[in-house]
């Protein structure tokens, strides 16, 4: 009755990331099947449904609690405390210089700090490349803002590596801005240095803005090199930067998350903080500031994420019909079912047969379908975790009794 009044582009938006429960329903659907015994392995989110707070970040939350302290509003762009915590990982991460002042802004999660980071420069039609596949999000902001979203294809025999000639096919005097999700999700992919500098000479020679979305930057494995584009000639001017620690901590329920770029961008997100973001929440900033600075937390996070992706890729990576690559980053696998069935289809039946959730690809793009994601980075215990993922690998080996 009063969606007609609505602009079309939000009228269309169905209660969640994806419409499906089959897929990631954010709502009460995955909430109910939690309570029927479903074992979740489609959220991305570190040791769901365990608790999982380091000691050291618990400690300094109760006792601020104690104190009073956390009662009152904090800054709109985010606790100055939160902001140095930030402002001297990034510095080391990438050798900027950043002013904690002047060149970071806290956000509550990433995901507002990926629509909140587009808004100054995507207006009614502007157009956004966006390769795919990639985090669903990607695909639907452009759009909430005015903009278009155009997908970029990425293929898995490059490992899905972004072929600047497919940048080229699409580029119009109506794009803006290039979104990535570096390492990608959902296919864990850690954009190498030649890559990254080709991506950065297209942006620059097209005159456009790079968001680069790093949720999962702090797991890369197998020393691979973590190249930030904004440190690549002539990029900070015209890059922001979204980070998280819901990911790489773990602590996606304190809902924080943040962008680092330069005076010029931040001036006017500042401006607008007070009214769009309102700000973070004051227990939670100040948890992430142990949590950033006690970086052995992080450490034992690696070392649990590492063996998980190499268990899964024993696991699976022999079987008929089933193929996929050793993880690169975080916490995520990446399967290619094509020879099974559509990624609905697979998923449906896993959920059915070994009463696990898991993600379809095609939520993650064209090029995502024949494929399904598993968060490997479930659930405290790694003996728990391999039971989960060995009933996946039954399932799997069951359809191909009964179907192939
Ligand atoms: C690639 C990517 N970016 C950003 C986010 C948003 O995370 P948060 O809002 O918890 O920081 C997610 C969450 O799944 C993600 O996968």
């Amino acid at each position: 009755m009063i969606k007609h009044k609505m602009i079309e582009r939000y009228s269309k938006l169905k209660g969640g990331l994806f419409d499906k429960v089959t897929k990631a329903d954010v709502g009460d659907g995955v909430m109910k099947l939690l309570e029927d015994g479903v074992d979740i392995l489609a959220w991305a989110d570190p040791f769901f449904p365990d608790p999982s707070i380091p000691k050291s970040v618990q400690k300094v939350m109760i006792d601020a609690i104690k104190d009073g302290f956390p009662s009152h509003y904090s800054m709109p762009i985010g606790m100055v405390e939160l902001r140095e915590a930030i402002a001297s990982k990034v510095s080391k991460q990438t050798g900027l210089e950043i002013n904690p002042s002047r060149n970071v802004i806290v956000t509550p999660g990433s995901d507002t700090a990926l629509l909140y980071s587009m808004m100054p420069f995507i207006g009614e039609g502007d157009e956004v490349l966006v390769p795919d596949p990639s985090y669903p999000s990607n695909f639907l902001n452009p759009e909430l803002l005015g903009g278009v979203t155009v997908r970029v294809p990425l293929y898995e025999e490059d490992n899905y590596a972004f072929r600047i000639e497919e940048f080229e096919k699409r580029v119009t005097d109506k794009t803006k801005l290039v979104l990535i999700t570096h390492p990608n999700n959902p296919t864990t992919t850690v954009f190498r240095r030649e890559n990254i500098i080709e991506l950065c000479d297209f942006v620059k020679k097209h005159d456009l803005v790079l968001v680069s979305d790093q949720a999962f930057e702090d797991h890369i494995f197998d020393g691979i090199e973590f190249v930030h584009p904004a440190t690549i000639d002539g990029m900070w001017e015209r890059t922001l930067t979204v980070c998280s620690i819901s990911k790489g901590i773990g602590l996606s329920g304190f809902r924080i998350g943040y962008i680092y770029a330069t005076d010029e961008i931040m001036d006017v997100l500042y401006g607008g903080a007070v009214n769009v973001l309102g700000a973070a929440t004051t227990i939670t900033s100040l948890g992430a500031v142990t949590a950033i600075e006690d970086t052995k937390y992080l450490e034992i996070v690696f070392k649990k994420f590492d063996r998980r992706r190499k268990m899964v890729y024993e696991l699976f990576s022999g079987m008929d019909n089933v193929s996929m690559k050793m993880s690169e980053s975080g916490f995520l696998t990446w399967l290619d079912i094509s020879k099974l069935g559509t990624s609905d289809e697979i998923t449906a039946y896993l959920l059915k047969e070994a009463n696990v959730l898991v993600n379809s690809g095609a939520a993650y793009g064209k090029q995502g379908e024949g494929h399904i994601r598993i968060v490997t980075g479930c659930f405290e215990s790694d003996d728990k975790a391999n039971k989960v993922f060995t009933k996946i690998k039954n399932a799997l080996i069951n359809f191909n009794k009964k179907n192939l």
